[in-house]
């Protein structure tokens, strides 16, 4: 009894120890949080529950057998943000560079799957190279069950994607097909694959910020919905922007009391808005004016 419960105790600290602590050490020398550290600022204080903390991966190929971490580079499970529930996946770049194994996805569905039947969200915290070279097509068919997932969500439980990391593959077309996406600044990437394959096949040499950076995704080609400037900032935003939505298309959007009166008059937009339409004036202003108490959370204010 005593060996299984030591066991058990072993299989939860390697879980939370994820690629190990010089893995970790990087990934915070790039001034990027753990997959774990994410979760504890994305929801409310001791409210995450975790769900397959020791799942692993069932590869044997290429000396997988011997390579096996509990958890597989995703922590999944449930939690609140400010006491609403909404369920989270947060991939590990420390294991295997975050990439997805068939387990990995099995994960990823379960969340999913809770998620539609509670009818709640879904936020996926993105930092992965992408199908796990490893498992070949197994990887590819566990991007496939999720990519229907993202299909089925759609239009019935929010979903949200914070890219928070270099993310190549699969790690990028699911988060496509999510509501929202919001990114890091300097430290997540979204491409079909990362530069050093492009410069390979195609030999051309590309930055991964001009391939796939946040400001080439908010400001040309408006795949990302917003830039934030660390992991912390886009964290606490996304806490923030949640508070908008409803939990499902069966619910309606979240009413929050307001010291706002409703008969309040601003007399300042009889003369905000020009005569002349030529005249240009800011429309954030009148926004903050008309709105309760001026609360105003702005999607894909950088785009052309
Ligand atoms: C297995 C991977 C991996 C992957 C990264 N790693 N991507 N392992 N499968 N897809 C591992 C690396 O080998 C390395 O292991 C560790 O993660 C960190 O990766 P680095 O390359 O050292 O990090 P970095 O320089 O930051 O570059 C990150 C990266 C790059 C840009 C993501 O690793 C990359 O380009 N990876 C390949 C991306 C790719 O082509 N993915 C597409 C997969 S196909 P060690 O042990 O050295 O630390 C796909 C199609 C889905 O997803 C279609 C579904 C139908």
């Amino acid at each position: 009894m005593s060996a299984n419960i030591a066991e058990m105790e072993r299989r939860r600290e390697a879980a939370q120890m994820g690629g190990g602590q010089k893995r970790i050490d990087a990934q915070h020398a790039k001034g990027k949080l753990t997959a774990r550290e994410r979760l504890e600022v994305l929801l409310d204080e001791d409210s995450f529950e975790e769900v397959d903390t020791y799942v692993e991966h069932d590869c044997t190929d290429f000396g997988m057998q011997d390579q096996k971490i509990p958890g597989d580079g995703v922590v999944t499970g449930s939690g609140t943000i400010n006491g609403r529930l909404v369920f989270v996946f947060s991939q590990d770049f420390t294991v295997f560079g975050g990439s997805l194994s068939k387990r990995h996805a099995e994960k990823i569905c379960k969340v999913m799957d809770m998620a539609l039947k509670v009818g709640a969200p879904v936020i996926g915290i993105n930092d992965s190279g992408g199908a796990r070279i490893q498992e070949g097509v197994a990887s590819l068919g566990g991007y496939a069950e999720v990519f229907q997932r993202n299909v089925l969500a759609s239009g019935v439980v929010p979903q949200i994607s914070l890219i928070m990391g270099p993310c190549a593959g699969g790690a990028v077309y699911s988060p496509a097909m999510t509501d929202f996406i919001f990114m890091v600044k300097d430290s997540s990437y979204m491409f079909v694959t990362g530069p050093e394959v492009v410069k390979t096949v195609t030999n051309e040499v590309v930055t991964q910020e001009e391939l796939g950076g946040a400001v080439t995704h908010t400001t040309k080609t408006s795949v990302a919905d917003l830039a934030f400037e660390n992991d912390i900032e886009t964290l606490l935003a996304t806490r923030d922007f949640f508070d908008f939505m409803p939990l499902s298309n069966r619910l309606e959007v979240p009413e929050r009391p307001t010291a706002d009166a409703w008969d309040r008059e601003e007399t300042s937009l009889d003369t905000l808005i020009p005569d002349s339409a030529y005249q240009p004036y800011d429309m954030h202003e009148v926004l903050a004016k008309v709105l309760d108490e001026g609360d105003f959370f702005e999607i894909q204010p950088a785009r052309w």
